[in-house]
């Protein structure tokens, strides 16, 4: 829980993602203030904030040791964003993904704070030496990129700009690990990060496997949901590999050749368009039609699957 003395939270931008942070902040215990441009933004916000706190703590998912009226009463809008940063140890910036855009914000936020802040981005891939170049306090600077949805992923990639100070990464590390987040320090920028550099390795193989007539668009995405995805939902590639022989090393031993060997047959990048993309555009809006309605109801059965998930990986934790 947070203390409090500890300061509070700015939220930059009450979007999707802007209502999730708020949540979780809230359910650290933290005072949260959301910004955005537009008024009628943060006046739906709240409403929605407020509705989703009900609706999780009647299903028992709310986070957090405060009840949801407690933690909606620290949620509130601000309209004028020196104001809002007044008294904040941590500021979100969640506005959309546009490097010009939130160039600008960090450029405003940058003259309006002091040197105790953090102030941090959700961009999900613009690379921090240019979000954050040029700025007076670079070195409280950094991106946390959520997973969507945030309350029920809890991963947040850390990522620094070169002259990001190390206490900055540390407070920051510190701040998710109290809101119930599970971030991971990425040591140097890098186009896409760790999460997106995986996910696409993923899809580009998925499609070139396509491509090729070796599996059906369904049957290719059943690989994912009912064999891998389902150990890595518990442990990663590499552990996966420690436990599959007896450790990493016998594990290189047996299988690295193999591994070398499949791995030099990829290849390469594919367009994403054309007769594969009417292929899988095909498959997929047979299973879930694209239609608003469709894809809705969908993401919420997904988000379903996922809040059991997180309360399974919560029993599951190991000795
Ligand atoms: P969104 O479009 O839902 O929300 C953006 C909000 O920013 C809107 O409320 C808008 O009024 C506000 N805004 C626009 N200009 C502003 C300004 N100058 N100052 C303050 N507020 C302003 O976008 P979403 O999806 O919430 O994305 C926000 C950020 O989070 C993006 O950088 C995105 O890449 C990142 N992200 C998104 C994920 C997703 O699945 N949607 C996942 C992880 C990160």
């Amino acid at each position: 829980m947070a203390s409090p003395a500890a300061g509070g939270v700015v939220i930059v931008g009450s979007g999707l993602i802007g209502r999730s942070w708020a949540l979780l902040f809230a359910s650290g215990g933290f005072k949260v203030k959301l910004y955005d441009i537009e008024q009628q933004q943060i006046t739906n916000a709240l409403e929605v904030i407020r509705k989703e706190l009900k609706s999780l703590e009647q299903s028992g998912s709310l986070k957090g040791s405060l009840s949801a009226e407690q933690q909606s009463a620290l949620i509130s809008g601000c309209v004028n964003l020196a104001e809002a940063v007044e008294g904040a140890m941590h500021i979100q910036e969640c506005a959309p993904e546009n490097l010009e855009l939130k160039k600008k914000i960090f450029a405003q936020l940058d003259r309006l704070v002091d040197d105790r802040v953090v102030l941090s981005s959700s961009s999900s891939c613009l690379l921090p030496s240019k979000l954050f170049a040029g700025l007076a306090h670079v070195k409280q600077c950094i991106v946390a990129h959520p997973v969507n949805p945030p309350y029920y992923v809890p991963l947040v990639e850390l990522v620094p700009h070169p002259e990001t100070a190390p206490a900055t990464m540390d407070r920051t590390y510190a701040l998710m690990r109290k809101i119930g987040q599970s971030p991971v320090r990425v040591l140097k920028e890098v186009d896409g990060f760790v999460l997106n550099r995986l996910q696409y390795a993923v899809i580009g193989e998925a499609w070139r496997l396509v491509e090729e007539g070796i599996v059906s668009p369904n049957d290719l995405d059943l690989v994912m949901s009912d064999g891998l995805g389902m150990r890595y939902a518990f442990i990663g590639p590499l552990e996966t590999m420690h436990l599959n022989a007896e450790g990493i090393v016998s594990y290189c031993d047996r299988y690295s050749d193999g591994m070398k060997r499949v791995l030099k047959t990829f290849g390469p990048v594919p367009e994403f368009s054309g007769a594969t993309a009417e292929k899988v555009n095909q498959d997929m809006c047979m299973k879930v039609p694209d239609d608003p309605e469709h894809l809705a109801s969908r993401r919420q059965w997904r988000d379903d699957c996922l809040k059991s998930l997180a309360k399974l990986k919560q029993k599951a934790q190991p000795q």
